[in-house]
Protein backbone atom coordinates (compact mmCIF):
# COMPACT_ATOMS: atom_id res chain seq x y z
CA UNK A 1 0.00 0.00 0.00
CA UNK A 2 1.72 3.65 -0.71
CA UNK A 3 1.76 5.92 2.04
CA UNK A 4 0.27 9.52 2.08
CA UNK A 5 2.33 12.74 1.57
CA UNK A 6 0.81 15.88 2.40
CA UNK A 7 1.33 19.03 0.40
CA UNK A 8 1.56 22.49 2.23
CA UNK A 9 1.70 25.43 -0.21
CA UNK A 10 3.68 27.94 0.62
CA UNK A 11 3.12 30.47 -2.21
CA UNK A 12 1.05 33.20 -0.63
CA UNK A 13 3.26 33.58 2.40
CA UNK A 14 7.40 32.33 1.52
CA UNK A 15 6.46 32.36 -2.23
CA UNK A 16 5.16 36.14 -2.10
CA UNK A 17 8.20 37.36 -0.11
CA UNK A 18 9.74 38.06 -3.26
CA UNK A 19 10.57 41.43 -3.55
CA UNK A 20 7.77 43.17 -5.96
CA UNK A 21 5.77 40.27 -6.61
CA UNK A 22 3.41 41.23 -4.21
CA UNK A 23 -0.16 39.85 -4.97
CA UNK A 24 -3.54 41.83 -3.40
CA UNK A 25 -6.06 40.11 -2.01
CA UNK A 26 -8.18 39.61 -4.95
CA UNK A 27 -5.15 37.83 -6.97
CA UNK A 28 -4.34 35.54 -3.91
CA UNK A 29 -8.02 34.15 -3.54
CA UNK A 30 -7.85 33.54 -7.58
CA UNK A 31 -4.52 31.60 -6.39
CA UNK A 32 -5.55 30.08 -3.98
CA UNK A 33 -8.69 28.54 -5.40
CA UNK A 34 -6.47 27.12 -8.49
CA UNK A 35 -4.29 25.55 -5.38
CA UNK A 36 -7.88 23.67 -4.10
CA UNK A 37 -8.42 22.86 -7.28
CA UNK A 38 -4.93 21.34 -7.85
CA UNK A 39 -5.64 19.65 -4.61
CA UNK A 40 -3.04 20.83 -2.35
CA UNK A 41 -4.30 20.21 1.72
CA UNK A 42 -2.53 22.77 3.43
CA UNK A 43 -2.53 26.40 2.03
CA UNK A 44 0.09 28.87 4.12
CA UNK A 45 -2.31 32.24 3.24
CA UNK A 46 -0.07 34.36 4.85
CA UNK A 47 1.81 36.09 8.33
CA UNK A 48 -1.55 38.03 9.45
CA UNK A 49 0.80 40.51 12.07
CA UNK A 50 2.83 41.54 9.67
CA UNK A 51 0.64 44.04 7.48
CA UNK A 52 -3.12 44.73 7.30
CA UNK A 53 -2.94 43.25 3.70
CA UNK A 54 -1.97 39.69 5.01
CA UNK A 55 -4.14 39.83 8.04
CA UNK A 56 -7.06 40.80 5.05
CA UNK A 57 -5.93 37.81 2.71
CA UNK A 58 -5.77 35.37 5.60
CA UNK A 59 -9.87 36.33 6.11
CA UNK A 60 -10.29 36.31 2.69
CA UNK A 61 -9.35 33.18 1.53
CA UNK A 62 -10.42 31.16 4.44
CA UNK A 63 -14.02 32.62 3.35
CA UNK A 64 -12.98 31.70 -0.61
CA UNK A 65 -11.65 27.82 0.03
CA UNK A 66 -13.45 25.12 1.84
CA UNK A 67 -11.42 21.70 1.44
CA UNK A 68 -7.52 22.59 2.07
CA UNK A 69 -6.52 23.50 5.47
CA UNK A 70 -5.50 26.96 5.97
CA UNK A 71 -2.66 28.16 7.67
CA UNK A 72 -1.28 31.48 9.47
CA UNK A 73 2.31 32.03 10.20
CA UNK A 74 3.63 33.28 13.66
CA UNK A 75 6.69 33.84 15.91
CA UNK A 76 6.83 32.11 19.16
CA UNK A 77 4.76 35.30 20.31
CA UNK A 78 1.47 35.57 21.99
CA UNK A 79 0.27 38.91 20.28
CA UNK A 80 1.47 36.71 16.67
CA UNK A 81 -0.96 33.76 18.03
CA UNK A 82 -3.84 35.98 18.71
CA UNK A 83 -3.56 38.17 15.57
CA UNK A 84 -3.62 34.62 13.12
CA UNK A 85 -6.73 33.23 15.36
CA UNK A 86 -8.54 35.83 14.52
CA UNK A 87 -7.59 36.18 11.11
CA UNK A 88 -8.31 32.34 10.63
CA UNK A 89 -11.77 32.58 12.09
CA UNK A 90 -13.86 31.88 8.77
CA UNK A 91 -11.24 28.70 8.09
CA UNK A 92 -12.92 25.74 8.11
CA UNK A 93 -9.99 23.53 8.80
CA UNK A 94 -7.89 25.64 10.43
CA UNK A 95 -3.72 25.36 11.62
CA UNK A 96 -1.60 27.64 12.99
CA UNK A 97 2.32 27.27 12.18
CA UNK A 98 4.38 29.04 15.12
CA UNK A 99 8.13 28.40 15.39
CA UNK A 100 11.60 29.84 16.54
CA UNK A 101 15.11 29.75 15.06
CA UNK A 102 17.20 26.66 17.11
CA UNK A 103 20.62 27.18 15.59
CA UNK A 104 23.44 28.59 17.97
CA UNK A 105 23.22 31.42 15.25
CA UNK A 106 20.18 32.28 15.80
CA UNK A 107 19.99 31.94 19.31
CA UNK A 108 22.70 33.90 20.04
CA UNK A 109 22.55 36.71 17.76
CA UNK A 110 18.54 37.06 16.68
CA UNK A 111 17.43 35.95 20.22
CA UNK A 112 20.40 36.87 22.44
CA UNK A 113 19.17 33.86 24.58
CA UNK A 114 20.45 30.29 24.85
CA UNK A 115 19.47 26.93 24.19
CA UNK A 116 17.22 26.11 27.55
CA UNK A 117 15.00 29.52 27.45
CA UNK A 118 14.59 28.57 22.86
CA UNK A 119 13.00 25.51 24.09
CA UNK A 120 10.76 27.26 26.97
CA UNK A 121 9.65 29.94 24.53
CA UNK A 122 8.59 27.02 21.71
CA UNK A 123 6.86 25.18 24.17
CA UNK A 124 4.88 28.26 25.32
CA UNK A 125 3.99 28.98 21.94
CA UNK A 126 2.93 25.98 20.79
CA UNK A 127 0.80 25.22 24.10
CA UNK A 128 -0.91 28.79 23.77
CA UNK A 129 -1.97 28.22 20.53
CA UNK A 130 -3.45 25.03 21.21
CA UNK A 131 -5.74 26.87 23.25
CA UNK A 132 -7.31 28.14 19.86
CA UNK A 133 -6.85 25.65 17.48
CA UNK A 134 -6.34 21.75 17.40
CA UNK A 135 -3.55 21.89 14.76
CA UNK A 136 -0.49 23.30 15.50
CA UNK A 137 2.68 23.18 13.57
CA UNK A 138 6.07 24.11 15.17
CA UNK A 139 8.96 25.46 12.63
CA UNK A 140 12.46 25.03 14.22
CA UNK A 141 14.08 28.05 11.79
CA UNK A 142 17.59 27.37 10.66
CA UNK A 143 17.06 23.38 11.69
CA UNK A 144 19.46 22.46 8.94
CA UNK A 145 22.56 23.86 10.47
CA UNK A 146 20.76 23.22 14.13
CA UNK A 147 22.87 20.78 15.99
CA UNK A 148 20.88 17.10 15.45
CA UNK A 149 20.77 16.12 19.05
CA UNK A 150 19.41 19.66 20.29
CA UNK A 151 16.97 19.86 17.14
CA UNK A 152 15.62 16.61 18.62
CA UNK A 153 14.67 17.80 22.02
CA UNK A 154 13.42 20.48 20.62
CA UNK A 155 11.13 18.73 18.56
CA UNK A 156 10.12 16.15 21.79
CA UNK A 157 9.29 18.75 23.96
CA UNK A 158 6.99 20.62 21.10
CA UNK A 159 5.34 17.31 20.55
CA UNK A 160 4.46 16.89 24.23
CA UNK A 161 3.35 20.61 24.21
CA UNK A 162 0.64 19.60 21.58
CA UNK A 163 2.53 20.22 18.15
CA UNK A 164 0.52 17.87 15.26
CA UNK A 165 3.35 18.78 12.91
CA UNK A 166 6.45 19.49 13.18
CA UNK A 167 8.62 21.62 10.80
CA UNK A 168 12.62 21.06 9.98
CA UNK A 169 13.28 24.32 7.76
CA UNK A 170 16.77 24.42 5.82
CA UNK A 171 15.94 27.87 5.96
CA UNK A 172 19.34 28.77 3.81
CA UNK A 173 19.31 26.33 1.62
CA UNK A 174 22.56 24.91 2.89
CA UNK A 175 22.11 20.63 3.39
CA UNK A 176 23.62 17.72 1.56
CA UNK A 177 20.26 15.63 0.31
CA UNK A 178 22.32 13.05 2.52
CA UNK A 179 22.74 15.19 5.53
CA UNK A 180 19.39 16.44 5.57
CA UNK A 181 17.90 13.17 5.23
CA UNK A 182 20.24 12.02 7.70
CA UNK A 183 18.81 14.61 10.34
CA UNK A 184 15.26 13.43 9.54
CA UNK A 185 16.01 10.08 10.36
CA UNK A 186 17.83 11.11 13.29
CA UNK A 187 14.32 12.66 14.59
CA UNK A 188 12.45 9.38 13.56
CA UNK A 189 15.09 7.52 15.76
CA UNK A 190 15.53 9.45 19.10
CA UNK A 191 12.28 12.05 19.58
CA UNK A 192 10.69 10.06 21.84
CA UNK A 193 6.50 10.40 20.44
CA UNK A 194 7.67 11.69 17.51
CA UNK A 195 4.59 8.94 16.08
CA UNK A 196 2.14 11.18 17.09
CA UNK A 197 3.31 14.36 14.77
CA UNK A 198 4.02 14.43 11.18
CA UNK A 199 7.39 15.46 10.25
CA UNK A 200 7.49 18.19 7.76
CA UNK A 201 10.08 19.46 5.58
CA UNK A 202 10.87 23.19 4.23
CA UNK A 203 13.88 23.33 1.63
CA UNK A 204 15.15 26.46 -0.14
CA UNK A 205 17.27 26.24 -3.06
CA UNK A 206 20.16 28.54 -2.24
CA UNK A 207 22.43 25.88 -3.64
CA UNK A 208 20.11 24.25 -5.97
CA UNK A 209 18.95 21.27 -3.67
CA UNK A 210 15.70 22.27 -2.45
CA UNK A 211 14.22 19.63 -4.45
CA UNK A 212 17.07 16.69 -3.57
CA UNK A 213 16.60 17.68 -0.05
CA UNK A 214 13.03 17.31 -0.34
CA UNK A 215 12.92 14.42 -1.75
CA UNK A 216 15.47 12.99 1.09
CA UNK A 217 13.68 13.99 3.91
CA UNK A 218 10.69 11.77 2.49
CA UNK A 219 12.53 8.90 1.90
CA UNK A 220 13.30 9.06 5.75
CA UNK A 221 10.24 9.39 6.81
CA UNK A 222 8.59 13.03 6.27
CA UNK A 223 5.49 12.89 5.52
CA UNK A 224 4.51 16.81 4.33
CA UNK A 225 6.82 19.30 2.08
CA UNK A 226 6.33 22.57 1.87
CA UNK A 227 6.90 23.81 -1.70
CA UNK A 228 5.52 26.81 -3.69
CA UNK A 229 4.43 26.77 -7.35
CA UNK A 230 7.50 27.34 -10.03
CA UNK A 231 9.76 27.07 -6.98
CA UNK A 232 9.05 30.96 -6.23
CA UNK A 233 10.39 32.56 -3.27
CA UNK A 234 12.83 34.90 -1.31
CA UNK A 235 16.42 34.26 -2.82
CA UNK A 236 16.80 31.36 -4.64
CA UNK A 237 13.33 29.90 -4.15
CA UNK A 238 11.39 27.02 -2.34
CA UNK A 239 11.24 23.71 -2.97
CA UNK A 240 8.95 23.46 -6.32
CA UNK A 241 5.13 22.05 -5.72
CA UNK A 242 5.62 20.44 -9.69
CA UNK A 243 8.89 18.64 -9.03
CA UNK A 244 8.35 17.14 -5.95
CA UNK A 245 4.85 15.70 -7.66
CA UNK A 246 6.08 14.55 -10.65
CA UNK A 247 9.39 13.01 -9.29
CA UNK A 248 6.56 10.73 -6.98
CA UNK A 249 4.46 10.21 -9.46
CA UNK A 250 7.20 9.06 -12.44
CA UNK A 251 9.02 7.23 -9.60
CA UNK A 252 6.86 4.00 -8.85
CA UNK A 253 9.01 2.61 -6.92
CA UNK A 254 8.66 5.01 -4.18
CA UNK A 255 4.87 4.67 -3.77
CA UNK A 256 4.30 7.40 -1.84
CA UNK A 257 1.07 9.44 -3.36
CA UNK A 258 0.07 12.86 -2.94
CA UNK A 259 -3.41 14.31 -4.02
CA UNK A 260 -2.48 16.75 -6.83
CA UNK A 261 -4.24 16.50 -9.61
CA UNK A 262 -1.25 16.58 -12.15
CA UNK A 263 -2.90 17.94 -15.13
CA UNK A 264 -3.45 21.35 -13.36
CA UNK A 265 0.41 22.02 -12.69
CA UNK A 266 0.48 23.51 -16.44
CA UNK A 267 -1.94 26.17 -15.71
CA UNK A 268 -1.74 27.65 -12.14
CA UNK A 269 2.58 27.71 -12.89
CA UNK A 270 1.40 29.60 -16.12
CA UNK A 271 -1.25 31.96 -13.55
CA UNK A 272 1.18 32.12 -10.76
CA UNK A 273 3.98 33.64 -13.41
CA UNK A 274 1.59 36.15 -14.63
CA UNK A 275 0.49 37.49 -11.64
CA UNK A 276 3.39 37.55 -9.92
CA UNK A 277 5.34 39.37 -13.44
CA UNK A 278 8.11 36.26 -12.47
CA UNK A 279 9.18 35.06 -15.81
CA UNK A 280 9.83 30.93 -15.71
CA UNK A 281 12.92 30.28 -16.88
CA UNK A 282 12.90 28.32 -19.78
CA UNK A 283 14.68 25.21 -18.73
CA UNK A 284 12.88 25.18 -15.73
CA UNK A 285 11.84 21.05 -14.85
CA UNK A 286 8.44 20.79 -15.55
CA UNK A 287 6.97 23.85 -16.11
CA UNK A 288 9.96 25.63 -18.19
CA UNK A 289 9.10 26.46 -21.83
CA UNK A 290 11.79 24.22 -22.91
CA UNK A 291 10.39 21.34 -20.54
CA UNK A 292 9.30 19.19 -23.06
CA UNK A 293 11.21 20.52 -26.44
CA UNK A 294 13.10 18.71 -27.85
CA UNK A 295 15.14 20.11 -30.58
CA UNK A 296 18.09 18.22 -31.68
CA UNK A 297 17.45 15.80 -34.57
CA UNK A 298 18.72 12.24 -32.61
CA UNK A 299 15.88 13.23 -29.88
CA UNK A 300 13.32 14.23 -32.25
CA UNK A 301 13.34 11.43 -34.27
CA UNK A 302 13.26 9.07 -31.26
CA UNK A 303 10.36 10.47 -29.90
CA UNK A 304 8.58 10.55 -33.17
CA UNK A 305 9.03 6.88 -32.90
CA UNK A 306 8.01 6.35 -29.34
CA UNK A 307 7.23 8.82 -26.86
CA UNK A 308 9.35 7.02 -24.44
CA UNK A 309 12.81 6.80 -25.95
CA UNK A 310 13.78 10.14 -24.63
CA UNK A 311 10.02 11.96 -22.57
CA UNK A 312 10.16 10.46 -19.05
CA UNK A 313 6.68 12.82 -18.76
CA UNK A 314 3.96 12.54 -21.10
CA UNK A 315 3.20 16.67 -21.26
CA UNK A 316 -0.50 15.68 -21.25
CA UNK A 317 0.06 14.64 -17.51
CA UNK A 318 1.25 18.07 -16.34
CA UNK A 319 -1.98 20.04 -18.09
CA UNK A 320 0.02 21.24 -21.58
CA UNK A 321 -1.75 20.29 -24.53
CA UNK A 322 -0.35 21.03 -28.09
CA UNK A 323 -3.87 20.65 -29.04
CA UNK A 324 -5.98 23.10 -27.32
CA UNK A 325 -7.64 25.60 -29.19
CA UNK A 326 -6.28 28.86 -30.85
CA UNK A 327 -7.25 31.80 -30.06
CA UNK A 328 -7.92 34.56 -33.13
CA UNK A 329 -9.40 37.55 -33.90
CA UNK A 330 -12.80 35.84 -34.40
CA UNK A 331 -12.73 33.39 -31.49
CA UNK A 332 -16.05 34.28 -29.45
CA UNK A 333 -16.09 35.55 -25.43
CA UNK A 334 -16.74 31.42 -25.12
CA UNK A 335 -13.74 30.19 -26.44
CA UNK A 336 -12.00 33.02 -23.74
CA UNK A 337 -13.77 32.24 -20.89
CA UNK A 338 -13.45 28.70 -21.62
CA UNK A 339 -9.35 29.18 -21.90
CA UNK A 340 -9.62 31.32 -19.26
CA UNK A 341 -11.02 28.31 -17.05
CA UNK A 342 -8.37 26.09 -18.18
CA UNK A 343 -5.79 28.18 -17.10
CA UNK A 344 -7.52 28.64 -13.83
CA UNK A 345 -8.99 32.13 -13.87
CA UNK A 346 -12.47 32.67 -13.46
CA UNK A 347 -14.24 35.95 -14.85
CA UNK A 348 -16.97 37.81 -13.58
CA UNK A 349 -19.21 38.69 -17.06
CA UNK A 350 -18.17 42.02 -16.50
CA UNK A 351 -14.42 41.53 -16.39
CA UNK A 352 -14.63 38.81 -19.38
CA UNK A 353 -16.04 41.61 -21.49
CA UNK A 354 -13.39 44.19 -20.94
CA UNK A 355 -10.75 41.82 -21.47
CA UNK A 356 -12.50 40.63 -24.28
CA UNK A 357 -11.99 44.35 -25.77
CA UNK A 358 -8.32 44.29 -25.42
CA UNK A 359 -8.35 40.54 -26.63
CA UNK A 360 -9.65 41.83 -29.79
CA UNK A 361 -7.08 44.35 -29.91
CA UNK A 362 -4.38 42.32 -29.42
CA UNK A 363 -5.82 39.65 -31.88
CA UNK A 364 -5.40 42.81 -34.99
CA UNK A 365 -2.07 43.04 -34.00
CA UNK A 366 -1.01 39.44 -33.37
CA UNK A 367 -2.32 36.32 -35.49
CA UNK A 368 -2.10 32.98 -32.95
CA UNK A 369 -3.07 34.29 -29.23
CA UNK A 370 -0.83 32.37 -26.27
CA UNK A 371 -2.02 31.49 -23.03
CA UNK A 372 0.60 33.88 -22.11
CA UNK A 373 -0.95 36.45 -23.75
CA UNK A 374 -4.60 36.09 -22.45
CA UNK A 375 -3.05 35.99 -18.75
CA UNK A 376 -1.28 39.23 -19.25
CA UNK A 377 -4.56 40.94 -20.41
CA UNK A 378 -6.36 39.38 -17.56
CA UNK A 379 -3.79 41.37 -15.46
CA UNK A 380 -3.95 44.82 -17.34
CA UNK A 381 -6.40 46.01 -14.97
CA UNK A 382 -3.83 46.66 -12.40
CA UNK A 383 -2.48 49.57 -13.37
CA UNK A 384 -6.30 51.17 -14.32
CA UNK A 385 -5.57 53.29 -10.04
CA UNK A 386 -2.19 54.37 -11.67
CA UNK A 387 -1.82 58.45 -10.97
CA UNK A 388 0.25 58.27 -14.17
CA UNK A 389 -0.77 56.74 -17.62
CA UNK A 390 1.20 56.59 -20.30
CA UNK A 391 -1.10 58.81 -23.16
CA UNK A 392 0.80 58.68 -26.70
CA UNK A 393 4.25 57.49 -27.29
CA UNK A 394 5.81 58.04 -31.04
CA UNK A 395 9.36 57.25 -31.63
CA UNK A 396 11.33 57.78 -34.67
CA UNK A 397 14.48 55.70 -34.83
CA UNK A 398 16.70 53.70 -37.56
CA UNK A 399 20.31 52.87 -38.94
CA UNK A 400 22.43 55.79 -38.79
CA UNK A 401 19.95 58.59 -37.36
CA UNK A 402 19.36 59.25 -33.52
CA UNK A 403 16.30 58.31 -32.07
CA UNK A 404 13.66 60.64 -31.35
CA UNK A 405 10.85 60.23 -28.91
CA UNK A 406 7.94 62.30 -27.96
CA UNK A 407 5.74 61.19 -25.21
CA UNK A 408 1.87 62.00 -23.69
CA UNK A 409 1.13 61.12 -19.91
CA UNK A 410 -1.98 61.62 -17.84
CA UNK A 411 -0.27 62.72 -14.01
CA UNK A 412 -3.65 62.19 -12.09
CA UNK A 413 -5.97 63.81 -14.42
CA UNK A 414 -3.29 66.29 -16.13
CA UNK A 415 -1.96 66.21 -19.39
CA UNK A 416 1.91 66.68 -19.81
CA UNK A 417 4.02 65.87 -22.94
CA UNK A 418 7.79 65.63 -23.77
CA UNK A 419 10.17 64.92 -26.38
CA UNK A 420 13.52 63.86 -26.16
CA UNK A 421 16.53 62.26 -28.61
CA UNK A 422 18.64 59.17 -27.14
CA UNK A 423 21.16 56.58 -28.53
CA UNK A 424 18.10 54.51 -29.13
CA UNK A 425 14.40 54.34 -29.53
CA UNK A 426 13.79 53.34 -25.25
CA UNK A 427 16.32 55.49 -24.40
CA UNK A 428 14.91 58.37 -26.09
CA UNK A 429 11.59 57.15 -24.50
CA UNK A 430 12.54 57.06 -21.26
CA UNK A 431 14.26 60.77 -21.63
CA UNK A 432 11.36 61.99 -22.67
CA UNK A 433 9.33 60.74 -20.02
CA UNK A 434 11.98 62.37 -17.52
CA UNK A 435 11.20 65.06 -19.14
CA UNK A 436 7.58 65.16 -17.57
CA UNK A 437 8.74 63.06 -14.02
CA UNK A 438 11.79 64.72 -13.14
CA UNK A 439 13.42 62.95 -10.37
CA UNK A 440 16.57 60.97 -9.65
CA UNK A 441 15.27 57.82 -10.71
CA UNK A 442 18.15 55.08 -11.69
CA UNK A 443 17.31 52.48 -14.51
CA UNK A 444 18.89 49.14 -12.49
CA UNK A 445 17.71 46.26 -14.44
CA UNK A 446 16.03 46.16 -17.72
CA UNK A 447 15.01 42.39 -18.97
CA UNK A 448 12.67 42.09 -22.47
CA UNK A 449 11.15 38.47 -23.00
CA UNK A 450 9.14 37.53 -25.57
CA UNK A 451 6.08 35.29 -25.11
CA UNK A 452 5.54 32.89 -27.49
CA UNK A 453 7.44 32.80 -30.76
CA UNK A 454 7.13 34.91 -34.00
CA UNK A 455 7.68 38.72 -34.63
CA UNK A 456 4.27 39.64 -33.87
CA UNK A 457 4.63 38.56 -30.47
CA UNK A 458 3.67 39.96 -26.99
CA UNK A 459 7.13 41.38 -25.56
CA UNK A 460 7.20 41.42 -21.48
CA UNK A 461 9.72 44.13 -19.63
CA UNK A 462 10.38 43.72 -16.17
CA UNK A 463 12.28 46.68 -14.82
CA UNK A 464 14.03 47.59 -11.39
CA UNK A 465 14.15 51.58 -10.50
CA UNK A 466 15.98 52.75 -7.73
CA UNK A 467 14.31 55.87 -6.19
CA UNK A 468 15.34 57.73 -2.91
CA UNK A 469 17.11 54.57 -1.92
CA UNK A 470 14.60 51.97 -2.66
CA UNK A 471 14.29 49.79 -5.40
CA UNK A 472 10.72 49.77 -7.24
CA UNK A 473 9.35 46.53 -9.64
CA UNK A 474 7.77 47.43 -12.66
CA UNK A 475 6.42 45.26 -15.38
CA UNK A 476 4.96 46.28 -19.21
CA UNK A 477 3.88 43.87 -21.70
CA UNK A 478 3.08 44.90 -25.27
CA UNK A 479 3.80 44.10 -29.36
CA UNK A 480 5.54 46.70 -29.21
CA UNK A 481 8.66 46.56 -26.70
CA UNK A 482 9.22 50.30 -26.82
CA UNK A 483 6.02 50.79 -25.25
CA UNK A 484 6.23 47.99 -23.39
CA UNK A 485 9.52 49.28 -21.67
CA UNK A 486 8.10 52.82 -21.01
CA UNK A 487 4.97 51.08 -19.77
CA UNK A 488 7.58 48.74 -17.01
CA UNK A 489 9.14 52.14 -16.18
CA UNK A 490 5.70 53.88 -15.19
CA UNK A 491 4.73 50.81 -13.59
CA UNK A 492 7.91 51.46 -11.52
CA UNK A 493 7.13 55.16 -10.78
CA UNK A 494 3.46 55.18 -10.01
CA UNK A 495 5.05 52.68 -7.19
CA UNK A 496 6.53 55.46 -5.46
CA UNK A 497 4.45 58.01 -6.59
CA UNK A 498 0.90 56.21 -4.95
CA UNK A 499 2.75 56.58 -1.93
CA UNK A 500 3.50 60.34 -1.91
O1 LIG B 1 12.56 29.19 5.80
C1 LIG B 1 12.03 29.17 6.93
O2 LIG B 1 12.66 28.82 7.94
C2 LIG B 1 10.65 29.62 7.02
C3 LIG B 1 9.96 29.41 8.35
C4 LIG B 1 9.33 30.70 8.81
C5 LIG B 1 8.99 28.30 8.26
O3 LIG B 1 10.07 30.07 6.08
ZN1 LIG C 1 11.14 29.50 4.23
Amino acid sequence: MSDRLFIFDTTLRDGEQVPGCQLNTIEKIQVAKALEALGVDVIEAGFPISSPGDFNSVIEISKAVTWPTICALTRAVEKDIDVAVESLKYAKRKRIHTGIGTSDSHIKYKFNSNREEIIERAVAAVKYARRFVDDVEFYAEDAGRTDNEYLARVIEAVIKAGATVVNIPDTTGYCLPSEYGAKIKYLVDHVDGIDRAIISTHCHNDLGMATANTISGVLNGARQVEVTINGIGERAGNTALEEITMILKSHHDIQIDTNINTQKIYPISRMVSSLMNMPVQANKAIVGRNAFAHSSGIHQDGVLKNMETYEIINPKDVGIDDNSIVLTARSGRAALKHRFSSLGVELTQEKLDKVYEEFLKLADRKKDIHDDDILVLAGAERTLNHRIKLEHLQVTSGVGVRAVASIGLNVSGEKFEGTASGNGPVDAAIKALKKIIDRKMILKEFTIQAISRGSDDVGKVHMQVEYDGQVYYGFGANTDIVAASVEAYIDCINKFANKD
